[in-house]
């Protein structure tokens, strides 16, 4: 069945749950299959995004009493859900797929895919946390984040569905691998990726708000609101790590903390300079956005990390540029295969190992953590 045949009711922008949202979205999915598609959401390489699962019980635990302030604020703003509906076509999409230069459509299509993993990752995780967890605070929250998420997922596939692609969410949720994190792990790193996709969707739209005419695709367009969602994602998650002082202050967790921050950091510039054509087409110098997108997520880490990156230290940059480089000849040399190909292959891991370590160790800014973690969007 079609969305456009469909009152708005059943749509999963209007979904209150993340398990209805799916339920909406796979419900569309009977014309088109897109075995590709769902196959690329399918990898699990360095660069792909994964799906986690972790000690649920550790994490039901948690006791959110030395925030509960904040922590009640931000669940009735989330409860108020001021974006629902927001996942929706209007008569604003005007998607032209017929007229994009196939390699720019090709690009596109590869970011959307990509996307719509990494809001499904999430998705997966914080719905099993609500479905495994007992204590209210934090299977409240975590609903709250996965009906947010489905929301996104399904609107990407909306978008991929136009060019005769879907991601099949479902598939995807029993047969994707699943990559095991201890829970501080999964806090680090879903902070961080939420932080980060906030500064990416916003970066983003203010930069289309200055050149509207580099709009190629109206999703674009959703971008405001969206960031939204996930910079309240990333609130819930600082004030979690805002109740266990010692994830942020033992040496031990710190180095984690700086090691999540460089890998998180690298994986994107390596995976945004794959997309030149996309950049390009938005007018977007690549180079630049990597840097303003990591000094918007580390201006918001400031809330809950002591130390921040340091991405103007000289050996900032050049090693980012070497890891991208060791990343291209790995992908080459898969593709080569035989002794040749495996040699190459070494060799560029082993590149991409040294720049790094290089990155990582360089010094980190040290400051001072506020006593509240509450932010608000300031971009
Ligand atoms: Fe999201
Ligand atoms: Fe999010």
């Amino acid at each position: 069945m079609n969305a456009h045949t469909k009152s708005d009711a059943a749509h999963s922008a209007f979904a209150d749950t993340a398990e209805e949202a799916i339920a909406l979205q796979e419900a569309q999915g009977d014309l088109m299959t897109s075995d590709k598609a769902t196959e690329q959401a399918m990898q699990n390489t360095l660069l792909t995004p994964r799906f986690y699962t972790t000690d649920f019980a550790e994490m039901d635990a948690l006791d959110v009493t030395p925030v509960r302030k904040d922590w009640d604020d931000l669940i009735a703003e989330m409860k108020s859900d001021p974006n629902k509906g927001h996942f929706k076509k209007t008569d604003e999409w005007n998607a032209d797929w017929e007229g994009m230069e196939p390699k720019l459509k090709a690009e596109f299509i590869d970011f959307l895919i990509s996307s719509c993993t990494a809001e499904f990752s999430g998705c997966v995780l914080y719905k099993e946390m609500k479905r495994r967890g007992s204590n209210t605070d934090i299977t409240t929250l975590f609903q709250l984040m996965a009906r947010d998420e489905a929301r996104h997922a399904g609107f990407i596939n909306d978008a991929l569905r136009e060019a005769g692609i879907r991601v099949n969410l479902g598939f995807l949720t029993q047969q994707k691998k699943y990559t095991y994190f201890r829970p501080k792990f999964i806090y680090y790193a879903t902070y961080l990726s939420e932080k980060i996709g906030y500064a990416r969707y916003i970066t983003i739209f203010r930069h289309l708000e200055q050149h509207p005419d580099k709009q190629f695709h109206p999703i674009f367009g959703w971008f405001r609101e969206w960031c939204n969602d996930e910079f309240r994602h990333g609130e819930a998650f600082a004030l979690l790590i805002k109740t266990e002082p010692k994830l942020t202050e033992t040496s031990m967790n710190k180095l984690w903390i700086k090691f999540f921050l460089t890998a998180v950091y690298s994986t994107m510039w390596v995976r945004d300079h794959q997309r030149p054509l996309f950049h390009e087409a938005l007018g977007v110098d690549v180079t630049w956005y990597g840097q303003e997108v990591f000094r918007k997520t580390s201006e918001g880490t400031k809330q809950i990390f002591p130390f921040t990156l340091d991405i103007d230290h000289p050996r900032w940059r050049p090693n980012l540029d070497r890891m991208e480089a060791a990343s291209r000849q790995i992908a080459a040399a898969k593709e080569r295969g035989g002794l040749c190909g495996f040699i190459s292959r070494v060799s560029g891991m082993a590149k991409a190992a040294i720049a790094f370590v290089s990155v990582f160790t360089i010094p980190a800014i040290q400051h001072v953590v506020p006593e509240s973690t509450r932010m608000e969007p300031t971009y």
